[in-house]
């Protein structure tokens, strides 16, 4: 049986000649992408060059290069004399380029992940009138390679508002501008393998993710437990560097106590140990003003890491480090050689945001919004878990609900699920030695006000369903 041969019509492309990708381009990637996805079937015959040619309006050079690089792929056949024909794909490889098979998600109805903020309150018009802003006053120069420590006029406006809201001793010429605070440690934790440091003590628990981070980049982890008042700092041995979050322990939620810093600053000086300090969520405090940020008590030996993450939108990906000036050009250098740098015109963009006041003001409206968030959190969980305890500083995007051990935290998590409902659980951010308690991560962040006590109920639900399986485990009213 002859192969059944296409007319030019029956291919259907479509020449776009206003857009950038020349038309010999776009006439190669809708045929490849026809042949892949099987609307031309192995073994069709394509038209002849000179037909395809006239048809389309284009030369017949276009469409020769065109069928001779599909040839060169394997797409398809050519002959002398006859038409091209579409090839036979190999079958491809079982777990190469197959597409994975996704696990059935279950459906999402309340997502309270600790570490998610409320991007519905993303300021969207400040933010468009900013990046308009900054396009408008952008020099020429703006928009080449850019300072690998970031823009000098950013810096100036973030050691601004570091000093006033946080009292971080931050001149520009030692902030360096990241992604992040996962870039900012992923910087310190190169430079620091560089100079021959590689143990680097994490608050057990601590964030799953930055462990992972800190190890990509050349440190161990080591695990130093905490308590009631924050990091054990007797217990830091014979660490190198050391990462905390001191204002609001992710995930217990307790802030550093007076003297733990005190003792912790010892240590630093006494060592010449580095500290990294995590200041991810401190702008949000609701019961007292927030605590100043560590770095203050001894800047030279503090890495002071904060992003817009928690503020703004976790997709912004600005962030910044305040070093010792002893590392800044280090930092500098791993920038620069990987060249992974916030866009230029998001740096614009925040430095316009932060000169007009906008960031203190979205700060002042989030931080009513969450506060009245974790009240109605901190009720809902009073009302239907009374005899469950919820701790954690009146501070930041979450809660913790204590449980009284991993098997329940592991049975109340997966059921929560099963409802819909998603969190966090302690035991997915420990590392080996912890022997606090267990229980559940609840975020306040992306879950609207009225949404909260229905989302509770169902953990409630999953509480009692639970301690069903597990009586001796668990009492529950
Ligand atoms: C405790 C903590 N620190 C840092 C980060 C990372 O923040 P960024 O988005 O700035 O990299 C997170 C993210 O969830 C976090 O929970």
């Amino acid at each position: 049986m002859s192969p059944h041969r296409l007319q030019t019509r029956e291919l259907l492309v479509r020449l776009d000649r206003t857009r950038g990708a020349r038309v010999g381009r776009q006439l190669e990637e809708q045929l490849r992408e026809a042949i892949r996805s099987g609307s031309l079937a192995p073994g069709s015959a394509l038209p002849s060059t000179r037909m395809l040619a006239e048809d389309l309006g284009v030369s017949r050079g276009v469409v020769v290069r065109a069928y001779g690089q599909l040839a060169a792929e394997g797409y398809i056949r050519l002959r002398q004399g006859a038409n091209p024909s579409v090839r036979r794909l190999p079958l491809p490889e079982p777990g190469l380029s197959a597409p994975a098979q996704r696990p059935a998600r279950r459906r999402m109805r309340y997502d309270l992940r600790p570490h998610l903020p409320e991007v519905a309150a993303f300021p969207r018009q400040g933010w468009v009138r900013a990046t308009r802003n900054a396009l408008a006053r952008a020099a020429n120069a703006d928009l080449s390679y850019l300072d690998a420590q970031g823009l000098y006029a950013l810096r100036a406006e973030i050691a601004a508002y570091l000093g006033r809201a946080r009292g971080v001793a931050a001149d520009p010429e030692r902030i360096v501008i990241t992604t992040g605070s996962t870039h900012s440690l992923s910087v310190i934790g190169s430079v620091l393998a560089r100079q021959g440091s590689t143990r680097m003590a994490f608050e057990n628990p601590s964030h799953f993710l930055l462990q992972s981070v800190a190890l990509r980049s050349g440190q161990t982890p080591i695990a130093v437990p905490v308590d009631e008042q924050g990091l054990r700092v007797e217990q830091l041995g014979d660490s190198q560097s050391v990462f905390v979050s001191p204002a609001h322990q992710f995930p217990t939620g307790v802030a550093l106590s007076p003297d733990r810093r005190g003792e912790l600053v010892r240590w630093a000086r006494r060592t010449g140990g580095l500290i990294v300090e995590d200041d991810y969520d401190a702008e949000f405090r609701y019961d007292r003003a927030p605590i100043g940020a560590l770095q203050g008590l001894s800047p030279d030996h503090v890495a002071y890491v904060g992003s817009t993450g928690k503020t703004l939108a976790p997709a912004i990906r600005v962030g910044w480090v305040v070093l010792p000036p002893a590392i800044v050009d280090a930092a500098v250098v791993e920038i620069r050689e990987t060249l992974v740098h916030v866009s230029g015109i998001d740096q614009l963009a925040f430095t316009d945001f932060l000169a007009r006041g906008e960031f203190d003001r979205h700060l002042r409206r989030m931080r009513a919004l969450y506060r009245s968030r974790r009240d109605a959190l901190v009720d809902a969980l009073a009302t239907h878990l009374p005899d469950l305890q919820v701790s954690g500083a009146a501070a930041g995007l979450h809660v913790v609900l204590e449980l009284p051990s991993f098997e329940i935290e592991a049975a109340v998590q997966k059921l929560a699920r099963s409802r819909g409902v998603f969190v966090d659980a302690i035991s997915q951010h420990t590392l080996p030695g912890y022997d606090g308690p267990a229980g559940l991560l609840i975020g306040y962040g992306a879950v609207a006000e009225p949404a909260l006590p229905l989302a509770v109920e169902q953990i409630a639900g999953a509480v009692r369903e639970a301690s069903d399986s597990c009586p001796n485990l668990l009492q529950v009213a």
